[in-house]
Order: C-alpha cells, then structure tokens, then sequence
C-alpha cells in the first residue's frame, strides 16, 4: 500500500535541549494512521534522544545522512549499524545539500541506497535539478540519471523519493503545482520502466520552500504523496499544521 509521508529535515538545527521540547509538543496532536506518517529527522546529537522520546507515539525517526561501510577508519562518519541501534527507520541520501556543498556524486549514492537496503533502512533518495539545468531543460535528463544511477542494482521497492529542485531549496521559491506535477508524473514513469507494477507503492514526496500556504495545492497534485519540509519543519505547530493538511 502506498503511504503518505510528511518529512521534517532539521538539517543542522536544534541541540538536544531543543529537540526534547520539539518531542514534547508533538505529544498528543499526532495519531496513528496507516496511510499518513509523520517523521523527524534530527541531527545526529539529537537522534537517539528523538527516537527515545518517541517511542510510544506515532512519529518515526529518520537520519540526515550515512556512510555506507559498517565500521571502519571514516573520521566523521556515522554507519548505518550505528543508526539501526538507536531505533532510526529512515535514512536520507543524496540530498541536495550533500551533492552540492559535500559534492556526493551518484556513484556514492548509489552505494548508500543499496547498505540501508541492505540493513533494513529505508533510504529516502533525493533528487532535483538546479535553476540553471532547469533553465536549459536538462531537468528530465538530470533526474532520470539520478534515478537510473542512485538505484541501481535495487531490487527492492521499500525506498521513498524525494524530488527537490535545488532552486526551491531554503529560496522561498517553491515549484508551482504545475512544475511538479511534471516532474513527478516523469518520475513514476521512470519507476514504473524500472519496478513495474510494484512501483505503485513507491512514494515520491516533494520538497522546496513548503509552507502552510502552499503546501495544500502541491499535496494534491498527482504522484505527490507528501512533503520533505527543511525551514517549516523547525517550528513544531507549524509542522503540525502541515500534517493536517496532508
Ligand atoms: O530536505 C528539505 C529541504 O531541503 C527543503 O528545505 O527549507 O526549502 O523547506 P526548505
């Protein structure tokens, strides 16, 4: 079955002071549904304190990143066996913000979506082009190399997607309705040619500058079945209101 996913990436906010107020407020709005889910994902201090937190309730934990090796001399780096202990069920991969600024490639992402799949992660691939690839209609291109090369040799269809134009990213310019429902629709092709009819349980979630205002007329468009949100996410009743409005 398909789900309905609404994603808040914290990025590189909040301390774990923070974070426990966050769990607290989310206390008691959030009901569990099996078709609507709601998940945090918290820097990596903050995780296992999160996850702890929200154990009893409805809401998953995910982690902004991983490195695909177990254990081994990877300064800085957090295994996908070290986010399994702490109760983690989602793992981001690839986001823009680590192609970009940390310049993973999809030959690394690849082999990130494939260790989560593989330790019972699941990994939610991100994808976008940026305004200048968009401007020079690259963006079909673009994202079909990102999905034909961050999933290959997947087998599985337990992973989400998350497509985010870069240039919607933290800029306050979301994609219209009208430009995700594009993409999207091109995206579940995409699945579709590679998974066939299993590719009808994937979830593909938008995510650039979601705000309560918009996020109604994206969240009904077709193939948008939830958002990843980064700046909305970080005050708990507006996240709140964003679930309500998926
Ligand atoms: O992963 C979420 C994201 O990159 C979008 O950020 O701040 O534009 O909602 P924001």
């Amino acid at each position: 079955m398909k789900k309905y996913f609404l994603f808040g990436n914290w990025k590189m906010h909040k301390t774990i002071k923070e974070t426990l107020e966050y769990a607290d407020c989310l206390k008691g709005y959030v009901e569990y549904n099996e078709k609507f889910e709601i998940g945090v994902f918290p820097p990596f201090t903050a995780l296992e304190s999160f996850a702890k937190t929200v154990r009893s309730m409805p809401i998953t934990v995910g982690a902004q990143n991983m490195h695909y090796e177990e254990k081994g001399a990877f300064t800085g780096e957090i295994s996908p066996l070290m986010l399994k202990e702490i109760g983690v069920k989602y793992v981001l991969i690839g986001h823009s913000e680590r192609r970009h600024i940390f310049k993973e490639d999809n030959g690394l992402i690849n082999k990130k979506v494939l260790s989560a799949i593989n330790h019972e992660l699941v990994p939610v691939l991100c994808i976008g082009e940026t305004l200048e690839e968009r401007k020079s209609n690259k963006t079909e291109s673009v994202i079909k190399e990102q999905i034909e090369q961050g999933l290959n040799g997947v087998n599985s269809n337990n992973f989400i997607i998350a497509y985010e134009p870069v240039w919607a990213i933290g800029t306050g310019v979301n994609a219209t309705p009208e430009q995700a429902r594009e993409v999207h629709k091109f995206i579940r092709e995409l699945l579709f040619h590679k998974f066939g009819e299993s590719s009808n349980d994937i979830s593909i979630l938008y995510g650039g500058s979601i705000k309560v205002d918009n996020f109604g007329s994206l969240a009904e468009v077709e193939n948008i079945d939830g958002g990843l949100v980064g700046g909305a996410s970080l005050d708990c009743s507006t996240f709140i209101e964003l679930y309500e409005i998926l």
